[in-house]
């Protein structure tokens, strides 16, 4: 079911997609506008979901989200399949978020890193992402795995 309401939910036009030989190998999903890679709004979840499934998940997911801004791109997920991993796709794929940054006229690229992912955060770091904030998700570090997160911002000259 949490496959059917992502896959319908999906907007082409926030992800860019990494292929090699035509299959897809990363994709990194972004929010400009206020549109985001996954539309998990109340109208799209309800379609598939009961009003208490919907309920929950719109509780689940709001400890998650990122705000959109009017100042920063902000990347909503970015994976590179674990058998292409460490080829540059990942960087490449930073690189035209970071061009589609300009495009909107953003002065800068957001994401968020979480306290277990060091090697993800050091790649962000080389490619001139600064940390800018960050937080805990205290008791409800349990249900998701993760405590500490990582605000990070790519500034772009004008
Ligand atoms: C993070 C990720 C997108 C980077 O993509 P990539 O194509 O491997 O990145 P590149 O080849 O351009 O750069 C390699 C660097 O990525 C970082 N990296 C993070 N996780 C990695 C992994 N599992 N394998 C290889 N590199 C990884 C490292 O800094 C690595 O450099 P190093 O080999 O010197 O440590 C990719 O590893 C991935 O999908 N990881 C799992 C999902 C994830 O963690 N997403 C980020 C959430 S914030």
């Amino acid at each position: 079911m949490g496959k059917a309401v992502v896959r319908t939910s999906l907007r082409p036009d926030r992800i860019l997609v990494a292929r090699v030989n035509g299959s897809v190998v990363g994709v990194c999903g972004y929010t400009a506008d206020g549109v985001s890679a996954v539309d998990l709004s109340w109208t799209s979840l309800r379609s598939h979901l009961s009003r208490r499934g919907a309920t929950r998940a719109i509780a689940m997911l709001a400890i998650l989200a990122r705000s959109s801004s009017h100042e920063a791109l902000v990347l909503d997920g970015i994976c590179v399949a674990g058998n292409h991993r460490g080829l540059g796709i990942g960087t490449s794929l930073l690189d035209a978020a970071g061009s589609r940054a300009r495009e909107f006229g953003f002065r800068a690229m957001r994401l968020t890193v979480v306290d277990t992912n060091p090697r993800a955060e050091a790649l962000y770091r080389r490619l001139g992402f600064v940390a800018v904030g960050g937080g805990s998700l205290g008791v409800l570090s349990v249900v998701y795995g993760f405590d500490r997160y990582t605000t990070m911002e790519r500034t772009f000259e004008r």
